[in-house]
């Protein structure tokens, strides 16, 4: 028995791909020479997300909660590497057909030039790459960790369209990526990367944008604004850039050169921890009065750790809006958490 899937792209193109019994909706478009949007394959990252609009299916209990909450579930929404289809279906697929070929997700070397810690907790990362990562704005790519079979998912920061590639990584104590860069890494060193990746990129700006970003979930938006900076931007865009404490408030200064270049860009920053001295305190959810919700005739974009990208789902959710879109990236980390012991 085999079902045939519609997959519907973003850009209005639909592929329909025949799924075998027991095949999972991402290997079946695999076999069909269609890159559908992936990391893990394991029910981890939530990169492969998509909604089921007609058909049964069973996507199994081995998924974790950060890669799809039992709500998403209930309104229809499945991971495609968990999908096994019980009948024909219709899957929407929030990415463009063009960026699932089969050449999207090309290995490509690259050569360490700067690694700077910007604050204890941040890292900016600049790399130029042996050839050209077609990247857009908001994806990111997989860094293999020098001395590992491990790889990092990490935003481009950068401006699409140059080898010329940055990064701004979190320092997480012990982590095995940020070791390396802090510990070990090199002017010079080799590094490779795969792909681009993610469907969290910046759409055509037709309608008011809000950019919300959560620590290094500033990465994407930077290049997001490069992006701007180069292509004009009609559309009032404001950015809320929260961290946990004063230390972590980085890339101010470039956020400040952004507001010069890009025409109707703002911003502000907030600061979450009490013995902050910042003048706005608290999580971008309590400083959203300047944002351009505009009745819902608004594009969110939504990036940082899952804790904060659930509050801000949670946030309009309550408040009852619904953007016209809601793109959201949550830098879930590689690594399952470190237990606790029990005494
Ligand atoms: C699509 C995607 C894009 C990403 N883009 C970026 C980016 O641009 N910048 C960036 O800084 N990160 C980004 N991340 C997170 C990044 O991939 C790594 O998870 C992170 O840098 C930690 O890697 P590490 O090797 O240093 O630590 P690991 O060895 O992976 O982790 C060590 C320990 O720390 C825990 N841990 C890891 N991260 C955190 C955290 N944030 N808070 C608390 N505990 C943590 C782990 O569970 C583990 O116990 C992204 C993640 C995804 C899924
Ligand atoms: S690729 Fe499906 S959850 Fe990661």
């Amino acid at each position: 028995m085999s079902y045939n899937i519609a997959l519907n792209f973003e850009d209005g193109v639909t592929r329909v791909i025949t799924c075998n019994e027991g095949e999972t909706v991402l290997d079946a478009a695999y076999r069909a020479q269609i890159n559908l949007p992936m990391d893990c394959s394991d029910g981890v990252c939530g990169t492969c997300k998509g909604a089921c609009r007609q058909g049964q299916f069973d996507l199994g209990e081995e998924y974790i909660d950060d890669a799809l909450s039992d709500e998403e579930a209930a309104q229809g929404m499945v991971l495609t590497c968990q999908m096994v289809p019980s009948s024909d279906c219709v899957v929407e697929i929030p990415a463009a057909a063009s960026l699932c070929s089969k050449s999207a997700n090309a290995a490509v070397t690259g050569t360490v030039d700067e690694v700077n810690l910007i604050s204890p907790s941040a890292i900016e990362l600049k790399i130029t790459a042996d050839a050209d990562i077609g990247f857009l704005p908001g994806q990111y790519v997989n860094i293999q960790v020098p001395g590992s079979d491990k790889t990092r998912a990490y935003s481009f920061s950068s401006r699409p369209g140059s080898r010329e590639l940055s990064f701004l990584i979190r320092n997480v104590p012990g982590g095995l990526m940020s070791s390396w860069l802090v510990g070990k890494a090199r002017t010079g060193d080799k590094v490779t990367l795969t792909g681009p990746m993610g469907v969290f990129y910046l759409r055509p700006v037709e309608r008011p944008v809000l950019m919300l970003a959560g620590g290094t979930g500033l990465a994407p938006f930077l290049s997001m604004l490069e992006s701007l900076k180069e292509k004009g931007c009609d559309q009032p865009a404001h950015m809320i850039y929260g961290v946990t404490g004063d230390a972590d408030l980085v890339c101010v200064a470039a956020l400040e050169a952004f507001a010069e270049d890009v025409e109707n860009f703002t911003f502000k920053t907030v600061v979450a921890s009490e013995e902050s001295n910042h003048p706005r305190k608290g999580y971008v959810t309590g400083h959203m009065e300047d944002a351009p919700i505009n009745e819902g005739d608004v594009d969110v974009y939504l990036c940082g750790p899952p804790p904060m990208v659930d509050a801000v789902l949670g946030y309009f959710r309550e408040q009852g809006i619904e953007p016209n879109s809601f793109h959201y990236e949550k830098f879930a980390p590689s690594a399952p958490a470190v237990k606790e012991k029990v005494a």
